[in-house]
């Protein structure tokens, strides 16, 4: 048995297949599908959760011809999927799966035929993957229609810049429930679709110790970090959206929701979205003077990441750009208006170029109402709850301990620790894969249903719209760094200081 087979026999008890499809990718060439799709598609396949008789249509306006495009298929797999996963034959029956459409939605005289390649079947699934920019999900919603392509059981997948605000939102929601009805569209947020994301929800409600504790009695304040090392200057995307909508819009809203949210009744997609809406709408909304006193944003300068000298993002962007004060971190204070939350403040810091990758969300609790260790070295520290989401995926709990040994009571913090990496030996999937085939399976429980999309939109809005009319610039951060100084210094007038992980 080689190595592929073994791991192949390891993990196939828990592998349940799903049902045939034919996933039709509009814009099979574009990067989200060679970085993204196929290497998650590909995972899949090897731990035989899909058949054969499953197949992947590629939709785009390049002239390829199916051999082309497998051979597209091949590279993306040698270039996203790490080598010890690369096996020959499993990649020839991998790509033996896929076929290709040459297609321009915009332009009815150029609509590709793809009724030779989708099957009747109503056992097999139909689902449509628009990996494309959301100005053509209009047009391409209608392409499907006219074609005859729609069915009622079939499923389109969009996902995000969707709007670049609540106005712009609603019309690309409206563009596609024009033909497909709220059931049938998964609106990725691929954060939903990491391990430890979904985590949360074991953590919180798989467990009884947490839930008594989970309130603004015991908890002092929440904080949420998603912190990248790498630029986003040379991205052209990047400097329409700015850290605000790229990543506090929706993932780190996400992130919130999950943490803040009521005990749904099951784990049913709408009892889950049903909670998460209402946290999202008992956002207090920060307006107008509101947005100085509780949001930052900053742009990096040169600097220096784990010893290798980058640029500034204003030197990555391209000459008419030049001059943008598109933010590249922001920092902020949310607060839920609700009888669980309420004065538990919710501290965001997400950014481009700092000092590390580095994801997590630390529950600060309160401090203990009276210590008995009025003489004991060390006075006891409130615990802290640290949900990492990546990398070194984890959970720690800061406990306080007796330091163990003679020479009096003297305490100490230590950290209860649940290491993934030390405890799970298998390879953690990819958000995609598992985005991917729920959708095949037909659970939109890790998608966003459009009302939560909105809600997030009237919240950020407002920040948004300040930001674009305040005279003033980012604060400019060294790349390598946490970000500027007023994003601790936000936190520090609560009397409160962002973690860092020394233990
Ligand atoms: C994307 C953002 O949604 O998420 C990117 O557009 C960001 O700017 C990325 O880099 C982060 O995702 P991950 O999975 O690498 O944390």
């Amino acid at each position: 048995m080689n190595y592929i087979e073994r791991r192949q026999t390891s993990v196939s008890s828990r592998i349940i297949p799903v049902q045939p499809f034919d996933y039709v990718v509009f814009g099979a060439t574009g990067d989200l599908t060679k970085r993204k799709l196929i290497p998650a598609l590909y995972h899949r396949f090897m731990d035989g959760q899909f058949d054969e008789q499953s197949r992947i249509i590629g939709v785009s306006r390049s002239k390829l011809t199916d051999a082309e495009f497998q051979k597209a298929a091949r590279d993306s797999i040698a270039q996203f999927v790490e080598k010890d996963y690369q096996d020959e034959k499993t990649v020839d029956r991998f790509v033996s799966t896929f076929s290709y459409v040459v297609n321009d939605v915009s332009d009815p005289a150029k609509w590709g035929d793809l009724s030779a390649k989708l099957r009747d079947d109503p056992k097999v699934v139909r689902a449509f993957y628009l990996a494309i920019a959301p100005d053509l999900f209009g047009p391409t919603c209608e392409y499907i229609k006219k074609q005859g392509y729609y069915r009622r059981d079939a499923r389109v997948v969009i996902e995000k810049p969707l709007g670049h605000d609540l106005k712009s939102s609603i019309e690309i929601n409206d563009e596609v429930s024009k033909i497909f009805a709220e059931d049938q569209v998964y609106r990725i947020d691929h954060y939903l679709g990491k391990e430890t994301v979904q985590n949360l929800l074991a953590l919180r409600f798989a467990n009884i110790l947490f839930e008594p504790v989970w309130n603004s009695a015991h908890i002092d304040h929440v904080q949420i970090t998603v912190a990248e090392s790498v630029g986003a200057g040379t991205r052209g995307y990047y400097d329409e959206s700015g850290a605000l909508r790229d990543m506090v819009q929706n993932h780190m809203l996400q992130l919130l929701c999950l943490v803040a949210m009521e005990p749904p009744a099951s784990d049913d997609a709408n009892a889950l979205r049903d909670e998460k809406l209402k946290v999202l709408r008992s956002l207090k909304p920060i307006r107008n003077g509101d947005v100085s006193r509780m949001t930052v944003r900053g742009q990096y300068r040169n600097g220096s990441i784990s010893g290798e000298v980058v640029p500034s993002y204003q030197d990555e962007l391209p000459a008419d750009r030049k001059g943008s004060k598109m933010e590249t971190f922001v920092a902020l204070k949310a607060e839920i208006e609700n009888w669980r939350w309420s004065g538990v403040p919710f501290y965001f810091r997400t950014g481009k170029r700092l000092a590390s990758r580095a994801s997590e969300i630390v529950i600060q609790f309160r401090n203990i109402p009276h210590s008995i260790f009025d003489h004991a070295e060390g006075a006891p520290k409130p615990n802290r709850l640290i949900i990492r989401i990546q990398p070194d995926e984890g959970v720690k709990l800061l406990m306080m301990i007796k330091d163990p040994g003679p020479g009096g009571m003297r305490l100490r913090e230590e950290p209860l620790n649940l290491s993934f990496a030390a405890t799970f030996t298998e390879r953690t999937p990819e958000a995609y894969e598992r985005l991917l085939l729920d959708v095949i399976r037909g659970s939109q429980t890790l998608f966003m249903r459009r009302d939560e999309l909105e809600a997030a939109w009237v919240w950020v809005d407002p920040i948004r719209d300040a930001w674009d009319k305040a005279t003033d610039s980012p604060h400019l951060y060294h790349a390598g760094t946490w970000g500027p100084s007023a994003a601790v210094a936000l936190i520090e007038r609560d009397g409160r200081t962002w973690h860092e992980d020394d233990n």
